[in-house]
């Protein structure tokens, strides 16, 4: 299919990419996040431009750098996250690989929280962060042709990723197996499964440039399937 296609398969197409985690402030010096390197969602970006795609990267705080020849926008908060991959598209599709916090900090501080000397500690207030997956997701005219999610999960990771695709109204998922045992996190392979509307297929324990080169070719593949 590759020799089909040619190499630069994806050339004349636009795609988002989320990456990194989300950085929710607590007050100006303190936040609260998820682990999150921006490792592999990097490789996916880099994978996609290297396959031709126009690539807007919308990346929160991440360990390592973003790739070349790719559009960067930075990002802080789940908030920011949304507001800029909104503002991507219109896109052939969309990868969300953020890390994205759950919830915020409702009543973050405008200034330094200082110790008051009670040795009691602060109580912080949650609320929910809007889920960018769902929301780019939703039918529209905006809406991507492919949106591809990411379900980190420890324990059933199939039966929960196929929940999750069906919940947010995503295309597929990349799921994988975060379990401390497995050493994925914060590692340089990934072992993922590639949920569809047909199914479930799970790929071999992969370096993560690996699976993103994979990822990028079923894309275009799928791109120009129609
Ligand atoms: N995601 C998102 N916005 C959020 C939360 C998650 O876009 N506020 C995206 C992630 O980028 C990922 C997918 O949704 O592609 C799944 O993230 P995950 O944390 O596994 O899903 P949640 O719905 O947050 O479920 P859980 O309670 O298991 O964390
Ligand atoms: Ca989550």
């Amino acid at each position: 299919i590759a020799a089909r296609l040619g190499p630069r398969p994806l050339a004349g197409r636009s795609v988002l990419v989320t990456s990194g985690p989300t950085h929710e402030p607590i007050d100006p010096v303190r936040y609260i996040a998820n682990r999150s390197s921006g490792a592999q969602g990097t490789a996916i970006a880099a994978a996609l431009a290297a396959l031709g795609a126009r690539v807007r990267f919308v990346t929160g705080p991440a360990e390592v750098a973003p790739p070349a020849g790719v559009e960067v926008i930075r990002v802080q908060t789940a908030r920011e996250m949304l507001e800029a991959a909104r503002a991507a598209l219109p896109a052939d599709a969309a990868v969300m690989a953020a890390a994205v916090a759950d919830w915020r900090v409702a009543n973050a501080s405008g200034s330094k929280m200082k110790k008051d000397g009670s040795g009691r500690a602060p109580a912080l207030d949650f609320a929910e962060n809007p889920d960018i997956l769902r929301e780019i997701s939703a039918p529209g005219p905006a809406r991507p042709g492919l949106v591809i999610g990411f379900a980190a999960e420890t324990d059933e990771v199939v039966a929960h990723a196929t929940a999750k695709r069906l919940r947010k109204g995503c295309d597929w998922i990349l799921a994988n197996d975060v379990s401390p045992a497995t050493g994925i996190m914060g590692g340089t392979e990934n072992a993922v499964t590639l949920i569809t509307a047909d199914g479930a297929e799970t790929w071999p324990r992969l370096a993560k440039d690996e699976v993103a080169r994979r990822l990028a070719q079923r894309i275009a593949e799928a791109i120009a399937a129609g």
